[in-house]
């Protein structure tokens, strides 16, 4: 009863404001407020459309597209061209200030007297189709040469000027190779030993002025960083950075810098493995996504920041230890300084090739979690 006549009061309330229509013999003045009515409410939806679609953010936009693009998707699946190109517009219209990563923030400040300058990550989102943070890079800031297995990788270089080296496997060598090293550096076995990742204490974290904590650090889920960094600091990196910041024990420890400071050996190199130069170039931003591959488009990829930079990586699917997608790092080598039995290039093409061998994390480098800042995702 108090339903249906609130429902009826409703209902008479809601006719009492549509425009009265008469009978024959309407006057014109009635007809064209009517009309006036029309157009106003039409013009109303129009709006209210309208400000539906602004409310979309950028961000938000493209954690939808990427749902859909990696719905079934897995490792060494890749979407459609279709799909691909889809996901490729929308990053390609992605601004700085869509995800509120400026120049003028402290992460991207010169850190003098730091071989490889802390680099600070922005998790953005990770489920286990994809993930999307961003990498702030301060000039001369690094992400050593890495691979991505199994994963289509974009990255969309924000602002700045970044040199990406990358290479694919060329597959009809031998993959393990014993090679006469003339030139390769030896192993450093107790360099490795410190860069061991140990378990964090969660102390502050404090390499970038200001912004990041050790909240920020442990409240990062998963596995957040694409160049699989890993997320629980190692207390054997706790010095660093300098002038501009004082990380201490903090910050998410970076594998070990590829020994390319370590003395030649003239011993033999077992794993190593040719590659193919994909790309060796600087890239300047406001410029369009790049993207690899599982098996091509440069899976193996190095970024070191000519100026300050950032970069919006999506990763599908994401890095997973569970799931054998652990991230390697390698030293790349010229082709010249191995001398290996199956292995043959023609002169030509010497220079476009290298050999690359697994190596450690640089236990000098760090990539600090910081909470993104930019426009929520709302999930659905
Ligand atoms: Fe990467």
């Amino acid at each position: 009863m108090g339903i249906e006549s609130t429902l009826a009061d409703l209902k008479g309330k809601q006719l009492s404001e549509l425009p009265k229509v008469t009978a024959a013999g309407t006057s014109n003045s009635s007809n064209s407020a009517a009309n006036r009515n029309r157009s106003r409410n039409k013009q109303s939806r129009k709006n209210r459309r309208r400000q539906k679609k602004i409310m979309v953010s950028p961000v938000q936009r493209l954690y939808e597209t990427c749902k859909d693009v990696f719905a079934n998707c897995s490792a060494g699946i890749v979407p459609s061209p279709e799909k691909i190109e889809r996901l490729k517009a929308v990053l390609d219209g992605i601004k700085p200030e869509d995800v509120s990563v400026m120049p003028e923030q402290p992460y991207f400040r010169r850190q003098a007297g730091r071989k490889y300058p802390a680099i600070t990550y922005q998790h953005i989102f990770e489920c286990e189709k994809f993930s999307m943070g961003i990498f702030c890079l301060p000039p001369s800031g690094v992400i050593p040469l890495h691979n991505h297995p199994g994963m289509t990788v974009f990255s969309k270089l924000l602002f700045g000027t970044m040199h990406i080296k990358s290479y694919d496997w060329v597959v009809d060598v031998p993959s393990d190779t014993s090679a006469d090293a003339a030139g390769v550096p030896g192993k450093d076995t107790s360099a490795d030993a410190a860069g061991v990742p140990g378990k964090t204490s969660a102390d502050a974290v404090d390499a970038i002025p200001g912004e990041t904590s050790a909240a920020a650090v442990d409240g990062i889920p998963g596995k957040p960083l694409a160049a699989a960094v890993d997320a629980v600091p190692d207390k054997n990196s706790a010095d660093a950075v300098n002038d501009n910041g004082n990380t201490s024990a903090d910050a998410v420890d970076v594998p070990s810098k590829m020994s390319t400071d370590a003395h030649p050996s003239k011993t033999k190199k077992p794993g190593v493995r040719l590659a193919k130069v994909k790309a060796d170039s600087d890239l300047t931003a406001p410029c369009n996504t790049s993207i690899l591959y599982p098996a091509d488009g440069g899976n193996m990829h190095c970024f070191t920041a000519v100026t300050a930079c950032a970069v919006l990586d999506v990763l599908g699917p994401p890095y997973s230890d569970s799931e054998g997608r652990h991230c390697t790092y390698y030293q790349d080598f010229p082709f010249a300084n191995f001398s290996v039995d199956g292995a043959s290039v023609p002169e030509e093409e010497k220079e476009g090739h290298a050999w690359l061998q697994e190596g450690e994390k640089p236990k000098d480098l760090l990539v600090i979690g910081s909470f993104y800042i930019g426009p929520e995702i709302v999930e659905n």
